[in-house]
């Protein structure tokens, strides 16, 4: 079956957080671990009914994602990770990863996951400055992030990720690539670089509204970028897609799955799945979603692409990937179309402009490329 229509990746939601971030519009929130309880029971309740989506094929890859995970007991994860052993099964090297917030766990912890079969941590970092963290609501600081992921090594957790973001608010070139450099010295295994997205509605969108608080302008985002690339190479990441780095054997498989626009599950509240083509999500508060899980009615809207649609959305993420691009006999396999021809104009008019390098496999954008990517790959939207 093919791996666009089945899904052999697994996404749970969980969607509780010590405190919101001052930047974040994901669906998560404060102040609601009362409810954990209930929720995972309606969560647990979800992934034993879509395991019947595989038809019949294990997970390749299991996301648990937020939210904030870590806030989860270890017999929650336990009940979860059990349910998804029952239903749909999860392959023998399978890659489990767990994101977790510095502060929010101890080796015990971690040590308890490695036992439930978690293999990867994705390590919530955002910055090594503890003024920055503070204002922006975090509730560690730089030495506890460092730290984590040194307690992930210890914890022998095989493969350990650091988000960081860049772009905040105070942040210089030269801060960022300092705080990128003591993030290196942890030596995670993969690492995703983010820049600042001013959420609409958020605390943030607000005090830059009012100007009390400034963010770099797009320039100067884009040299942090820049400056991003050398350091990373020299520490011996490999730069695999737009937003991220891994030693060589940790790219995120999981991830790969939706970069290249292929089916997935995703359970719990607000999650989007992708499965025979059509895209649907779940009701987005705690409370409904709990409520409707008992009655089986979760999904709050779909969507189906024409296939020229597909073609066109799965090309925008394949750009994505430095290495493997637009690859050719994938697009040939699953599309029909031959990729050379059909995106002639666009594959030319872009070597040209030195942003994408073609060879007879595959067309993919080069660093000028990626640093423009969005619109490189509007292109193939139109
Ligand atoms: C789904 S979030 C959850 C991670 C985890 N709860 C944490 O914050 O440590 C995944 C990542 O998205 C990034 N992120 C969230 N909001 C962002 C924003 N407005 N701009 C850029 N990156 C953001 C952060 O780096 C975060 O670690
Ligand atoms: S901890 Fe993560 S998910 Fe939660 S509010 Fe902060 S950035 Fe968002």
């Amino acid at each position: 079956m093919p791996r666009w229509l089945v899904p052999r990746a697994a996404y749970l939601h969980v969607p509780f957080c010590r405190t919101k971030c001052l930047y974040c519009d994901f669906n998560t929130y404060a102040g609601k671990e009362r409810l954990t309880g209930e929720y995972v029971a309606a969560l647990a309740g979800e992934v034993a009914r879509r395991g019947a989506e595989t038809e019949g094929l294990p997970f390749e890859t299991v996301f648990f994602g937020g939210g904030t995970p870590s806030l989860l007991s270890l017999s929650q994860v336990r009940r979860l990770m059990d349910t998804l052993r029952r239903s749909a099964g999860i392959c023998a090297d399978a890659e489990i990863t767990f994101e977790a917030n510095p502060g929010t766990f101890g080796r015990d912890y971690l040590e308890g996951l490695r036992a439930l079969g978690i293999n990867r941590l994705s390590l919530g970092v955002q910055s090594l400055d503890d003024e920055t963290l503070r204002r922006l609501a975090r509730t560690h600081n730089a030495a506890q992030a460092f730290a984590a992921v040194r307690l992930a090594r210890d914890a022998g957790v095989p493969s350990a990720n650091v988000d960081l973001i860049y772009g905040l608010p105070w942040q210089t070139r030269e801060t960022w690539q300092d705080h990128l450099a003591r993030a290196l010295d942890a030596e995670p295994d993969h690492v995703s670089l983010y820049a600042l997205t001013v959420e609409e509605g958020t605390p943030l969108a607000t005090l830059v509204a009012k100007g009390r608080w400034r963010v770099p302008d797009a320039d100067s985002v884009a040299d942090m970028y820049e400056a991003a690339l050398p350091l990373l190479e020299r520490a011996g990441y490999r730069h695999y897609e737009v937003s991220n780095w891994a030693r060589p054997g940790h790219e995120s498989r999981h991830n790969l799955t939706y970069w290249r626009n292929e089916a997935y599950v995703g359970c719990g509240a607000g999650a989007h799945s992708f499965v025979q083509g059509r895209r649907f999500w779940n009701v987005r508060p705690i409370e409904a979603y709990i409520r409707r899980a008992a009655t089986g009615t979760l999904e709050a809207g779909d969507e189906r692409l024409t296939p020229a649609e597909q073609l066109a959305e799965t090309a925008v993420l394949a750009l994505r990937l430095r290495h493997e691009g637009l690859a050719f006999d994938r697009f040939r396999h699953r599309f029909g179309v031959e990729p050379a021809r059909h995106w002639r104009a666009h594959l030319e008019e872009l070597s040209k402009m030195g942003l994408m390098e073609v060879t007879p496999q595959r067309a993919t954008l080069t660093d000028a490329g990626l640093l423009v990517s969005n619109e490189a790959a509007t292109r193939f939207l139109g």
